[in-house]
């Protein structure tokens, strides 16, 4: 049985922010969901945030993200929060948390929630390698050639754990040690539990130290052991923005790296955004300076040209989204083609093989198969047919100003350049406005409307 806690009750002074750290975003989530992603690999029964600093928005942030987790990996641990009013230090935290773990006898795994690129197999190995050397407390460590400002690690002449030391409490000789904790640690929880007892504040910082736990222990005869880990960059928390922005380079490499090796071309990976939870299919091109951000899905053989943003878009295959655009919590179809200079928004649907074109915006409106909308042209709450053409400079006028009211235009309806459609209204199949026509009222099937405002004309068939 394992628990997980994530220590989150910092402000993060270094950050220099009004933000607590850990709500600061990293390849567009916040540090702490980082943290809780890798947390959820170990399936633990549950999981402890300390919070402190903005605790409602980090409690926030976490069940946020804990239900999408629940869903897509099927685990549900139990969210558990623990308030640190005060913040006196790591294992000061961790005394807050003392009545809720208090009756749990498995082990928990110990986390920052300020270091997000943690991964799942290392604290699986962390956990593994804490069982089978029966340890009652196991820290991970690694090796830094700078290791200013990290707790060292004290091993004896056979390589064993002696004591760490924080920065500020080290002697000259200790700080030349170059293996440091990471704030990573499993305990098994009830010594855990009793070493808290003996922390006292009898340090430089004047704060009890998470990091007097394993010699508290080893000196009660508990086993504590190292595990050190040979991959830095992944351990390595962040204190300022200097290394948020260290950080946010490492996983955007990491992600584009991953996305080439599964078949999607990317042109420049030195101008080009994609974030972690974005999905796209193999021969897939991503032009220079691209940003794809949120839960993005891109299928195959799709040509995305440089200069546009997308977030949360779900895009089928052979699609082509020209220069410039933007579009976020849309839907286009397979063989669709969008932009330049398009804006598609708040759940727009363009139909397969639709074309979007440039200065159009589409606003909550779904828009058929093969219709085009080529140039200068607003559709919002609209519902547009098959194979429908608006001219250039239709605006749907959906806003009486109180309520968004809807147009529909049925298939085969030709829309006249500059075209008014004063909603409600409906243009019925086959149809076809005049240009510069103000539609107030139903156009009929088959029919001609035009004028200010427009009057049918004459039945088409
Ligand atoms: C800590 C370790 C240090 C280690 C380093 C690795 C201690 C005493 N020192 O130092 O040995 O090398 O991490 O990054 O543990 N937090 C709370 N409540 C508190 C204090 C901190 O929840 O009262 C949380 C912070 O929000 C943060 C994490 O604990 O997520 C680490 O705190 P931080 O102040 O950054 O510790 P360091 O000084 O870096
Ligand atoms: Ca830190």
């Amino acid at each position: 049985m394992t628990d997980v806690m994530i220590l989150a009750a910092g402000l993060g002074t270094r950050m220099k922010s009004r933000r607590a750290k850990v709500l600061h975003e990293l390849a567009g989530l916040p540090l702490i969901v980082h943290v809780l992603r890798s947390a959820f690999e170990l399936a633990p029964q549950a999981i402890f945030t300390v919070v402190g600093h903005q605790a409602e928005e980090v409690e926030h942030a976490v069940k946020a993200a804990a239900t999408r987790l629940s869903n897509s990996k099927n685990v549900t641990p139990e969210l558990r929060f623990v308030l640190q009013a005060e913040q006196q230090g790591t294992g000061h935290a961790v005394m807050a948390a003392r009545n809720q773990l208090t009756g749990r006898n498995g082990q928990i795994v110990i986390l920052a929630g300020d270091a997000p690129l943690i991964e799942a197999a290392t604290l699986l190995n962390l956990v593994q390698t804490h069982r089978e050397e029966k340890n009652e407390a196991t820290m991970l460590t690694v090796l830094l050639n700078d290791p200013t400002g990290y707790g060292r690690i004290i091993r004896d002449d056979n390589g064993n754990f002696l004591r760490n030391v924080e920065q500020k409490d080290a002697s000259p000789a200790e700080l030349s040690t170059k293996e440091v904790g990471v704030s990573m640690y499993c305990f098994d929880i009830p010594p855990l539990l009793d070493a808290l007892d003996h922390l006292t504040t009898d340090n430089a910082q004047g704060e009890f130290y998470l990091t007097d736990v394993p010699k508290i222990l080893q000196a009660h005869g508990k086993r504590v052991g190292l595990l050190c880990h040979s991959n830095a960059e992944e351990l390595l928390g962040v204190n300022t923005r200097i290394e948020l922005a260290d950080l946010e380079c490492t996983l955007r490499e990491r992600k584009l790296r991953e996305l080439m090796l599964s078949g999607v071309t990317i042109l420049d990976p030195s101008t080009t955004y994609i974030h972690q939870d974005v999905e796209i299919a193999p021969d897939t091109v991503i032009h220079p300076q691209v940003i794809i951000e949120g839960s993005s899905r891109i299928g195959s053989a799709c040509t995305i040209l440089s200069w546009t943003r997308m977030k949360d878009v779900e895009i089928g295959d052979n699609v082509t989204i020209r220069n410039s655009c933007v579009i976020e919590d849309s839907v286009i179809r397979d063989g669709a083609t969008v932009g330049p200079f398009a804006r598609l928004r708040a759940g727009a649907e363009i139909g397969e093989k639709a074309g979007i074109g440039n200065f159009v915006e589409v606003k909550k409106s779904k828009i058929g198969r093969g219709t085009k909308a080529s140039h200068l042209t607003y559709l919002g709450d609209a519902t547009l047919g098959e194979r429908v053409n608006i001219g250039a400079g239709t605006v749907t006028c959906n806003y009486d100003g109180v309520r968004k009211n809807e147009t529909i235009i049925e298939d085969d309806v030709k829309i006249g350049s500059d075209t008014m459609l004063v909603a409600p209204v409906r243009v019925g199949r086959g149809s076809v406005t005049g240009a510069g026509s103000v539609v107030t009222k139903d156009v009929p099937p088959d029919s001609l409307a035009v004028g200010v405002p427009a009057v049918v004309k004459k039945k088409l068939k």
